[in-house]
C-alpha cells in the first residue's frame, strides 16, 4: 500500500480481551495458604484490548481484532469497546469458549500475579486475521501479544509487512515466541523477565540490558524498547542505546502499565514522533496509570496527559 493510502492515527490491535478480576490483598499469598483481601474491582482487561482501549483514549483510531465469549462478558466487552470509539467489526463473539478471564492478585507495594483462562482468546485464527486485512493494511502500525494463537501474530506481522504496515510485539507471555516471528517485528517491547528468556542473559545492569537488546536485534527486530520497571525504559537501534528514565510517582496497580507504555508508543509512532520521543511519551502514561486502580479503568486520556504534563 502507498503510504499516502493509509489512514493517518489508525492502528489496528490484534490479540486478547478479558474479564479482570482484582483481588486486593495485604500481601500476596503462599501456597496452601488463605488470605483476607481488601477489595474485588472487576473490569475490563486482556493485553490486546488494553492495549487497543489505551491507544483510542489516547486519540488514535483504533480496530481491535479478537474474539470474545457469545456470554454476558462478552457482551460487556464488546458495549465497552464501542463506547471507547473503537471499531468492534472484527471481533467475534465464539459460541464453543468463554470470555477470557484474569484473576490478579495486587498487594500493597502495587505487585500483581495474575492467572488467566483463554477462552475465546485460543480461538483466534490466522483466517479472522486474513479477514482483517484491509484494516492492517491501511494502518500506520499493527500491535501483537501473545495471549492469542502464535500463528494469528505471525499471519497479522506478514500482511503488515506485505504493505509497509509498522510491527509492534509484546513478547508475553515470552515462551510461545519463536525466531519466526521476532524476524518480522519491527519494534519490540519486552520487560526484563522476557528479554532475559528470549536472549538467555541475565539483566543486572545497563550494559547486560543494551547486550540483551542488540541479540534480540540480531534475530531481526528493528528496534527494542524495554521496559525496566523502576528503572525506566532502554530504546536500542541503529543509532544506538538510549535510557529513558522513570516518572516517579506513587503506585497503587501496576497491572496492565506495560500495555498502556506500548499503547502511548504505538500512537506517539503514529503521530509521527521518533522511537525516543515515543518512549518518553510513553513512559508518562505508564506513570499514570499505575496511580489508579485497574486496567483499563486506569488509563488517561489525552488531555489527562497534557493536564499531567503540566
Ligand atoms: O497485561 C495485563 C493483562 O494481562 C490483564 O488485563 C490480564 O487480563 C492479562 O491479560
Amino acid at each position: 500500500m502507498d503510504a499516502s493510502e493509509r489512514i493517518p492515527r489508525k492502528i489496528c490491535v490484534v490479540g486478547s480481551a478479558n474479564v479482570d478480576l482484582t483481588f486486593r490483598t495485604h500481601r500476596l499469598p503462599l501456597p496452601g495458604e488463605t488470605l483476607a483481601g481488601s477489595s474485588l474491582h472487576q473490569g475490563m482487561g486482556g493485553k490486546g484490548a488494553n492495549q487497543a482501549v489505551a491507544a483510542a483514549r489516547l486519540g488514535a483510531r483504533v480496530t481491535f481484532v479478537a474474539r470474545v465469549g457469545n456470554d454476558a462478558f462478552g457482551s460487556e466487552a464488546l458495549a465497552s469497546y464501542a463506547a471507547e470509539g473503537i471499531d468492534t467489526s472484527f471481533i467475534h463473539k465464539d459460541n464453543e469458549r468463554p470470555t477470557g478471564t484474569a484473576a490478579i492478585l495486587v498487594d500493597d507495594k502495587a505487585e500483581n500475579s495474575i492467572i488467566v483462562v483463554a477462552g475465546a482468546n485460543e480461538g483466534l485464527t490466522p483466517d479472522d486475521i486474513k479477514a482483517a486485512t484491509s484494516s492492517i493494511e491501511s494502518a500506520a502500525l499493527v500491535l501483537c501479544q501473545l495471549e492469542t494463537p502464535l500463528g494469528t501474530a505471525i499471519e497479522a506481522f506478514r500482511i503488515a509487512r506485505a504493505s509497509g504496515t509498522l510491527t509492534v510485539l509484546t513478547p508475553a507471555p515470552v515462551s510461545l515466541v519463536t525466531d519466526e516471528l521476532l524476524a518480522l517485528c519491527d519494534v519490540c517491547i519486552p520487560n526484563k523477565t522476557e528479554i532475559a528468556a528470549l536472549t538467555g542473559c541475565l539483566i543486572e545492569n545497563y550494559d547486560d540490558a543494551k547486550n540483551a537488546a542488540n541479540l534480540l536485534r540480531q534475530k531481526g527486530v528493528k528496534r527494542v524498547v524495554l521496559t525496566m520497571g523502576g528503572e525506566g525504559a532502554l530504546v536500542v537501534d541503529d543509532e544506538g542505546a538510549t535510557h529513558i528514565p522513570r516518572m516517579k510517582v506513587d503506585a497503587v496497580d501496576t497491572t496492565g502499565a506495560g500495555d498502556a507504555f506500548t499503547a502511548a508508543l504505538a500512537v506517539s509512532l503514529a503521530n509521527g514522533l521518533d522511537i525516543r520521543q515515543s518512549a518518553r511519551q510513553a513512559s508518562i502514561v505508564a506513570a499514570i496509570s499505575v496511580t489508579r486502580i485497574g486496567t483499563q479503568s486506569s488509563y488517561p486520556t489525552g488531555k489527562e496527559v497534557q493536564a499531567w504534563r503540566r
